[in-house]
């Protein structure tokens, strides 16, 4: 067999432990593996690179990937599909595991129903994908986040100031409700709820009454106030249609110092959330994600994705994956919220 594998969309931590998974099992069973590079670029390029053992040594604890990614869309492009279809066959590839989130994986569920046979990892630090309880990246991300908010404590309290961190997750709160409950933020604002601002300053304003001098409070950059529109960074889509969201964090710190007269601080996180090495649980996800794409192709179980449910990685169809976007479970929130004030 010769296995293509691509990486697509936002990297995170961990696609290397896929990919260096993949690789090992194929090798063990006497099976190509070829890299296509830039994500769906490399398919339609046919830019790809072949992996062996020497090219995967060494790459665990290495954050980003070593095939690069982009966030490239057949579907975007003329003749995309039909082109993509056509190096499948010229590339003599047999198989391939599309490693990414909703959009890579959406375009996988497409390619697949057309005919090739395609796998899917499921990857994002978002943690927004359906179908599984966690992608990995997600778990790095959100110590990183913790180890911010730790840090900004810190510096909080000596300054008797309230400190606002802005982190990534898109249209779902999961980095900032994980991280916030994990870091002991004293108010969480997420894109499932609408902001409250009146409510977010009274609850400041208890919390100083009752001793203390300083507040963290962790916004993602997908929340927004009550009919009011996200806060961007630009109006530019990409291929996907995606905007990018950021600037919230400013606009709640303004509004903060303002009406609690406490001095303000905002921190925009940004790409930090994705870089580095990936943690213990984001290593050994991937690798068993990793393992599974590679015993769903051998089995011919073409067209699903590797996920974990409980504690067992399963395979389920691609199309269950992109169906819905998965938003934080408020009931985490509602723990969240008893730390609030
Ligand atoms: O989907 C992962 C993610 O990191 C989001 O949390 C964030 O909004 C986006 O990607 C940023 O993407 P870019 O790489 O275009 O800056």
């Amino acid at each position: 067999m010769k296995i293509g594998i691509l990486t697509g969309g936002g990297d995170c931590p961990g696609l290397n432990s896929v990919i260096r998974a993949v690789v090992r099992k194929a090798a063990n069973e006497g099976q190509s593996v070829v890299g296509l590079r830039y994500g769906w670029k490399g398919l339609l390029e046919k830019d790809c690179v072949s992996l062996d053992l020497r090219s995967v040594s060494g790459i665990l604890p290495k954050g980003g990937t070593i095939l690069g990614t982009s966030r490239t869309n057949p579907y975007k492009k003329e003749g995309g599909v039909e082109l993509a279809k056509k190096n499948f066959r010229e590339l003599g590839l047999d198989a391939l595991v599309a490693i990414g989130g909703e959009d890579t994986l959406g375009v996988a569920t497409k390619l697949s129903t057309e005919g090739l046979n395609i796998v899917g990892v499921p990857k994002t630090i978002d943690n927004d994908l359906g179908a599984t309880d966690f992608t990995f990246g997600f778990d790095t991300s959100v110590n990183i986040v913790m180890e911010c908010i730790d840090r900004l404590h810190t510096t909080a309290e000596s300054h008797n100031r309230i400190m606002v961190v802005e982190v990534m997750g898109r249209h779902a709160g999961w980095i900032a409700a994980y991280a916030g409950i994990a870091g002991g933020a004293d108010y969480i604002l997420i894109p499932e709820i609408p902001i409250e601002i009146e409510e977010v300053c009274e609850s400041i304003k208890k919390r100083h009454q009752r001793g203390k001098n300083f507040s963290i409070v962790v916004v993602s950059e997908g929340a927004a106030f009550k009919d009011k529109d996200l806060f961007l960074q630009e109006q530019k889509l990409d291929e996907f249609g995606h905007v990018r969201l950021g600037g919230i964090g400013h606009v709640l710190g303004e509004l903060i110092e303002k009406k609690t007269g406490f001095e303000t601080r905002v921190t925009v996180l940004g790409h930090i959330q994705r870089g580095g090495s990936p943690s213990a649980f984001d290593r050994v996800l991937g690798t068993r994600f990793g393992v599974k794409a590679y015993d769903l192709i051998k089995s011919g179980d073409f067209g699903k994705m590797a996920c974990l449910k409980g504690n067992e990685v399963v395979g389920v169809p691609l199309t269950e994956a992109t169906a819905k976007l998965k938003t934080l479970d408020l009931k985490l929130y509602d723990i969240a919220k008893i730390f609030f004030c």
